[in-house]
């Protein structure tokens, strides 16, 4: 088993998921398996629907949940169809897990492009079927619009000058590798590492990643959906690694409950504790929100 990916949050989650009656959870974002082994370990009685937009991940969670043999079926796609591809009041879904960006076992794969640190193509697509890539976004788009996806998605404070400057750079190379691209980001930084200090570079390849991915898009819609799909007392967990997600979470929620369609479980989100962000520092931003059908 390659459990590289830690999964954020798990103790919090299970939980939640107890009071529901062990019955059919979908695992949204099932990456290497992390959260669906345990949900499957503690409830014998549960079943999972396991979903990924990525390929390699889901051959790795079929390869880690293996043991647990018909209990759980994989699916390729996105979780933003779910409704339109499952009957989940029919299935008697009771959980529904959401924990998207990216695992561990994607970012330290130097093949991905996800991460600024490793050297490898500008790729970034979770969905290996999809077209666009990063170095394709560099190659091709406008000035204006590589500053707006830079601000947009990454707060990146100098995002029209790295822009222009990835213009320039172009005319003469084109954009292929993570390292060319952390390379320019470093130099209009003058970037030196100091402690605490975080590398220019992360936001920039955030906001790529976000674009090629349409990470944003779809979700305010598809948790609006969420009564309508889901029987009285199912719960929703949404895991956020940005702030952006988040607000789109915080609001689509907000709005259920003026509604009066669900109960927030929590008024405010939970965060990982000191003891978990120790063991897996890639949990430190996330944030967990929880909801429940009435
Ligand atoms: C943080 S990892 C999930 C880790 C998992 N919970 C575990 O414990 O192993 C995020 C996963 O969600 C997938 N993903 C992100 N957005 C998605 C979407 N819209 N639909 C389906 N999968 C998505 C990614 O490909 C990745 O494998």
């Amino acid at each position: 088993m390659n459990f590289l990916h830690y999964p954020v949050m798990n103790k919090e989650v299970l939980e939640i998921f107890q009071a529901t009656g062990e019955k059919t959870f979908v695992d949204c974002t099932v990456g290497g398996g992390g959260h669906s082994h345990h949900i499957l370990s503690v409830f014998p009685e549960a079943s999972v629907i396991a979903i990924d937009q990525d390929s390699e991940s889901l051959a790795l969670a079929r390869k880690n949940l293996q043991s647990f043999g018909k209990r759980v079926s994989f699916h390729l796609g996105t979780f933003i169809s779910l409704f339109e591809d499952f009957d989940c009041r029919r299935l008697a879904v009771s959980g529904i897990l959401v924990d998207p960006g990216i695992s561990t076992v994607q970012l330290k794969n130097d093949q991905r492009g996800f991460s600024h640190t490793l050297d490898g193509p500008l790729d970034m697509r979770k969905d290996l079927n999809s077209s666009l890539t990063a170095a394709e976004i560099l190659n091709s788009f406008s000035e204006d619009k590589l500053a707006d996806i830079f601000s947009s998605y990454g707060e990146v404070s100098n995002a029209k000058r790295l822009s222009k400057a990835i213009i320039e750079k172009r005319l003469f190379t084109p954009w292929r590798s993570t390292v060319q691209l952390r390379r320019l980001v470093e130099d209009l930084n003058h970037w030196r590492p100091r402690p605490g200090l975080g590398h220019p570079a992360a936001k920039v390849f955030q906001a790529l990643r976000i674009f090629v991915n349409n990470e944003l898009d779809g979700i305010d819609s598809w948790l609006a959906k969420i009564p309508l799909h889901l029987r009285s007392g199912s719960r929703v967990v949404f895991i956020t690694y940005h702030s952006l997600e988040d607000r789109l979470v915080k609001r689509a929620f907000q709005q259920l409950q003026r509604l009066q369609k669900v109960e927030l479980l929590r008024p405010f989100p939970a965060f990982p504790s000191r003891a978990e962000v120790a063991e897996n520092l890639a949990s430190r931003s996330a944030k967990l929100r929880a909801l429940e059908v009435a």
